[in-house]
């Protein structure tokens, strides 16, 4: 383990005694397996789809409009839409606040995290720690706001599916555990860190057996396993969008996708540009 984490943690799992199977040893143990596991299945998991987006043909040109007429265009629609949530602003106003409250607020609570896998913490990780305290509030009301939008509104509740929920459900108890182990019930955020910082140099270390922690925790495994089979895809979907991505210039060059190069030529007497 890196120099400077406060505290003489030991693995139960190495030392000269022999290995100890206590209570506490083996939910270390589960946890390490755990985190091991679904740091794989995302890695993977979102690898791979990625991969199968990158090679869906686009045959159309389907930019939707106002769009982009260049390259740098697109990438500032696209900077827009990661940025602002612009296309959900003019279309729900409502959806657009609590999303960009969760969103924004979970951004910020991530940033925040790092300080539980760094040693020594980066400066500008310390910087964001005072603002993580607010973006804890922001995400969970923004969180409450989106599953109360598909209970109370029954347009949205007669298309919701469980898997909507269950998203939301799973997201919401990630921060309520971490905002109670903040508020009300704390636990041992050195030993915590000890226990991931160990984990990352493949060492097991005894992870703090509060409760509200092993749900916490547990939590975001099961997050991490479901989420390349999720809607939460659609974070690295949106950069394979072509309603979003693609250069709205169908009138100047004839559009094509691989497959169909092989088609037979266009008539002699309409001129053919490629696209660059
Ligand atoms: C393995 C990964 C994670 C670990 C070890 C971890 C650990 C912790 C700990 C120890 C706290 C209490 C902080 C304190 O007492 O000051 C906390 C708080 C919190 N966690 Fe996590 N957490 C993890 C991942 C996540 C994820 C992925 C999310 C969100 C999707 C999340 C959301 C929160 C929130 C909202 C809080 C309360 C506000 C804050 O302290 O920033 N955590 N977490």
């Amino acid at each position: 383990m890196p120099a400077g984490v406060e505290a003489d943690f030991r693995s139960p799992f190495s030392g000269g005694g022999g290995l100890v199977l206590g209570r506490k040893n083996v939910i270390s143990a589960f946890y390490a397996g755990l985190f091991y596991i679904a740091s794989i299945l995302l890695v993977v998991g979102v690898g791979y789809k990625v991969f199968r987006y990158a090679r869906t043909p686009a045959p159309l040109k389907i930019p939707v409009s106002p769009a982009p007429r260049t390259r740098t265009g697109v990438v500032f629609r696209m900077v827009r839409e990661v940025v602002l949530f612009e296309s959900l602003f003019k279309s729900n106003k409502w959806i657009w606040v609590f999303g960009y409250l969760f969103h924004f607020g979970m951004l910020v609570v991530l940033l925040r995290h790092l300080r539980y896998f760094t040693q020594p913490v980066w400066w500008w990780v310390e910087i964001v720690q005072p603002f993580g305290i607010y973006a804890g509030f922001a995400m969970l009301a923004g969180l409450g706001g989106l599953l109360l939008r598909r209970i109370v509104q029954e347009r949205i509740r007669y298309i919701s599916s469980p898997s909507d929920y269950l998203m939301l459900i799973l997201l919401i108890g990630i921060a309520g555990t971490g905002m109670l182990m903040k508020y009300v019930e704390h636990t041992d955020i050195v030993q915590v860190k000890a226990y991931f910082i160990g984990l990352l140099n493949f060492q097991i270390l005894e992870i703090p057996s509060s409760p509200i922690l092993l749900i916490h925790v547990g939590s975001v495994a099961l997050l991490m396993i479901i989420f390349p089979v999720s809607k939460l895809m659609h974070a690295p979907g949106l950069f394979f969008a072509p309603s979003r991505t693609q250069v709205d210039n169908a009138r100047e060059f004839r559009h094509e996708v691989k497959w169909a190069r092989n088609l037979p030529p266009l008539p002699e007497d309409i001129e053919q540009k490629k696209e660059g």
